[in-house]
């Protein structure tokens, strides 16, 4: 299983966007998380240009920053002419550091705080997504003292279970996403913001879960969806011109899986689209898509360095087993995933990507608790030194790290055409102390 520009180059060596992996690993240490640029922009150009072919009316492409975020990211992103979506003031302050186009931000989040909702006004960003009647009034309030108005759409919850790993489940009924449209909710949240005057009301959003490898649920959203604007103009006698279905689209993190391309999705999407608003007698609101993880996901690896491989035996049932744990150099503090979501992974040895799989090893990271990263895949003989590549982690890893056991966090690299550029520098010891304080009554 390879991606993009990932190929076994001529030493045997796993090489990505050009570059061999040892000598990344050589240049800037391990862990090191690797994004092939190439992959991250031909994606966005395939959403892109899926969506202009597939829905006749106007749409844009929202990158949903939460899965991967630096200020590099941000210039990817806008070059490729993206808008994106943060969610939480700390993306924002990223976005407006990177100087993104605020214009082009979209601004997420179900409990945004009065500084949040400030620096999003001020900031001027393009919309923001309102996910309760609370932070509703709270933005209108503000929107008046400020003199100002805000474009917003508000979040609704469509009521489809979307079959992912339930911490990521958001669409359906029992949620703490946005306003529920089977009870009415969605519909009084719009009547009130119609009537407010720091608001400008334009659209609906819903995002029902992630990592969905079938898209039937993503499709049954986007009907209901339509279907409550079909109610919206019924009851309130107004044609909403703008529809945001979120993010979802799943990747590939083993051989067996197999979610539909970014085209066949949007294909599908595009089509349902269509032929519902036709039944439901709309014309077709501007379309905004957020996706995440089929943007970054694929195009990152992690790298690490194989350090003790311990052979355990012991007795299961009467019967002896043996399994080899392999320990890697990084784990649960830069890659969270496996032990929050029972996140399946694949990996390949990246100086050794020519040889077959011939034992079956446990991958085990070094954190103090059993932060087992692949339970169980299919390697060459390994030998402590080796570099181990982890595939499809350029979603939801560096932006879920954390310094757990105090470890640092890994340096990322973009790499093009056989040049690798740092964009997140490795923490250092003391990086981590930066932040602590000894209290004066703790002085020596
Ligand atoms: N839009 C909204 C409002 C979202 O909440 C999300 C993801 C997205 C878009 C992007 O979804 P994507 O295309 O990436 O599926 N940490 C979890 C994933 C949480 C997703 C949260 N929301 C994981 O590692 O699997």
């Amino acid at each position: 299983m390879l991606f993009g520009t990932q190929r076994v180059n001529g030493a045997g060596h796993l090489e990505i966007g050009g570059c061999d992996t040892v000598k990344l690993v050589e240049e800037f240490g391990t862990p090191l998380y690797v994004l092939d640029e190439q992959q991250i922009r031909e994606n966005c150009r395939r959403y892109l240009s899926a969506l202009k072919s597939y829905y006749k009316g106007e749409s844009q492409v929202v990158y949903a920053g939460k899965a991967l975020l630096t200020m590099g990211v941000c210039r990817i992103i806008e070059q490729e002419g993206l808008w994106l979506d943060v969610s939480s003031g700390g993306e924002l302050y990223t976005a407006l550091k990177a100087d993104f186009p605020p214009q082009r931000i979209l601004m997420h989040g179900n409990n945004k705080s009065l500084e949040e909702l400030s620096l999003a006004l001020e900031s001027g960003v393009g919309r923001i997504v309102v996910d309760n009647l609370y932070e509703l009034e709270l933005l209108d309030k503000l929107c008046r003292e400020k003199g100002q108005t805000a474009r917003i759409l508000i979040r609704v919850t469509p009521g489809i279970d979307p079959h992912t790993h339930r911490f990521i489940e958001a669409g359906q009924v029992d949620t703490k996403f946005g306003l529920n449209i089977k009870n009415g909710d969605a519909m009084e949240g719009i009547r009130r913001a119609l009537a407010m005057e720091g608001i400008q009301f334009l659209g609906v959003h819903c995002h029902i879960g992630s990592q969905l490898l079938r898209i039937g649920p993503l499709l049954k959203a986007a009907r209901v969806m339509v279907e409550f604007l079909r109610e919206v103009k019924e009851s309130l006698g107004i044609e909403l011109k703008e529809l945001d279905l979120g993010g979802g689209l799943g990747i590939r993190y083993l051989p067996s899986h197999n979610p539909p391309t970014i085209e066949e999705f949007v294909r599908r999407l595009g089509s349902t689209l269509e032929k519902s608003l036709k039944e439901n007698g709309l014309s077709r609101p501007f379309l905004f898509l957020e996706p995440g993880r089929s943007i970054v996901g694929e195009a990152g690896i992690t790298l690490y360095r194989v350090g003790a491989i311990k052979e355990v035996t012991f007795n299961k049932n009467g019967k002896p087993f043996k399994k080899i744990y392999a320990m890697i150099d990084g784990g649960m503090s830069d890659n969270p995933r496996p032990l929050l979501y029972n996140a399946k992974y694949h990996a390949v040895v990246a100086n050794k990507a020519g040889l077959k799989g011939e034992i079956h090893y446990t991958i085990a990271g070094k954190h103090c608790e059993t932060d087992v990263l692949i339970w169980d895949v299919l390697l060459p003989p390994l030998e402590p030194g080796d570099i181990l590549a982890v595939q499809s982690t350029g979603a939801y890893t560096y932006s879920m790290a954390s310094n757990y056991n105090r470890l640092p966090r890994p340096a990322a690299v973009l790499v093009r055409e056989g040049r690798a550029e740092l964009f997140v520098k490795r923490e250092s010891y003391e990086d981590l102390v930066r932040a602590d304080i000894i209290p004066p009554h703790l002085s020596k």
